[in-house]
């Protein structure tokens, strides 16, 4: 079975996307699969690669191969036209895309008019997953406590500005997170502990997307459960970071080894069994398939706060979703990977 795993993408966690790419493509049972990597550059251009038999040692790996075949498919519709002509029913396809044009919905509508299988979210889920103001709506309708919050389009912003700061001091103060709507990583996102900095962090997200939102801080414990399954999901344990700065910040999460994961999450038998009901009633809320990570912060006290959801987790060896499987189930990266193709397949 031929295994297209599509890699780095239009959004700027592009980099992100090629490690988490990379470490699926070294996991994956080269017994079982053919492994044909396709890169997609920051401009759109579709590239299948060779296949890979060996182990990449680096994303350098991955990267030296673009650009050398030359007869390569520029873009989506090139590469699915040769999936047609090389009449390959049987291909599943893996988008280990993070964020826009990947993990948005965009890609799973091509595929799923195309009656190609993938892994993951369809389009739906991923829709309403990336844009955190529509999660936000859908889970406070499934019930699920957030932080005060406003959104705002450009627009808006520039047509009405001391209004909106107006508005956000009023409603949520500082400190407060300034996000775009639809971005992950921690790309574009600032603490802000007053109107300056709130003026100069609302301007800075806005350069990656048009609209954002500003959120309440919590005090507590980023909490993050897993996901697995279709119509039956099944809810890994908790995992928590015990932090050492304020804030991870896009380096600190992916460049330096500072963040320690601890799981289970240090949670009382209450809580933890509210954040599993909470998982599994997003996970239907937003309509899930095959797999999700949910994110929420715990307080001192217990309560429970939404944070944001992922259609697509960080994927590598390290990374938090896979981590939980193997300390809730003994699941083995390769097996995880099994899992998610099998769940596609269905
Ligand atoms: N968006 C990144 C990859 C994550 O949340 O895991
Ligand atoms: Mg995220």
């Amino acid at each position: 079975k031929n295994i297209y795993v599509l890699c780095g993408g239009r959004s700027p966690e592009h980099e992100v996307s090629l490690v988490t790419a990379m470490t699926i493509i070294n996991g994956l049972n080269k017994q079982l699969y053919r492994v044909v990597p396709v890169y997609i550059s920051r401009e759109g251009c579709w590239q299948p690669l060779e296949p890979v038999t060996h182990e990449l040692a680096s994303v350098e790996e991955l990267r030296a191969q673009t650009g050398s075949t030359v007869s390569a498919a520029s873009s989506a519709a090139d590469f699915l036209a040769r999936l047609a002509a090389d009449g390959d029913g049987g291909a599943c396809v893996f988008p280990a895309l993070h964020g826009e044009y990947g993990e948005d919905g965009t890609v799973q509508g091509m595929l799923e008019l195309l009656n190609i299988p993938y892994v993951g979210n369809g389009v739906g889920a991923s829709a309403a997953s990336i844009d955190k103001t529509m999660t936000k709506k859908i889970a406070a309708a499934a019930g699920i406590p957030q932080s005060e919050y406003l959104y705002f389009h450009r627009q808006d912003w520039e047509q009405e500005e001391a209004q909106w700061c107006q508005r956000i001091e009023t409603l949520i103060g500082y400190p407060c997170y300034v996000k775009p709507a639809k971005l992950g990583s921690s790309i574009g996102i600032s603490c802000c502990a007053n109107r300056e900095e709130l003026v100069v962090a609302i301007t800075e997200a806005f350069r990656y997307d048009g609209k954002i939102l500003v959120e309440q801080e919590i005090k507590g414990r980023e909490v993050q459960l897993a996901v697995l399954g279709n119509e039956r999901p099944v809810c890994s344990v908790a995992g928590e970071f015990v932090r050492e700065a304020d804030f991870f910040s896009y380096e600190k999460k992916y460049e330096s080894g500072t963040l320690i994961k601890r799981i289970p999450a240090k949670l009382s038998a209450p809580v933890y069994e509210k954040l599993r009901a909470m998982t599994l009633s997003l996970f239907r809320a937003l309509d899930g398939s095959g797999l999700m990570r949910t994110d929420f912060f715990v307080t001192d006290r217990g309560d429970i706060y939404l944070n944001e959801v992922n259609t697509l987790p960080g994927f590598t060896k390290n990374s938090m979703f896979p981590v939980l499987w193997e300390k809730t189930a003994g699941t083995t990266y390769t097996q995880l990977l099994d899992r998610l193709i099998e769940l596609a397949m269905e």
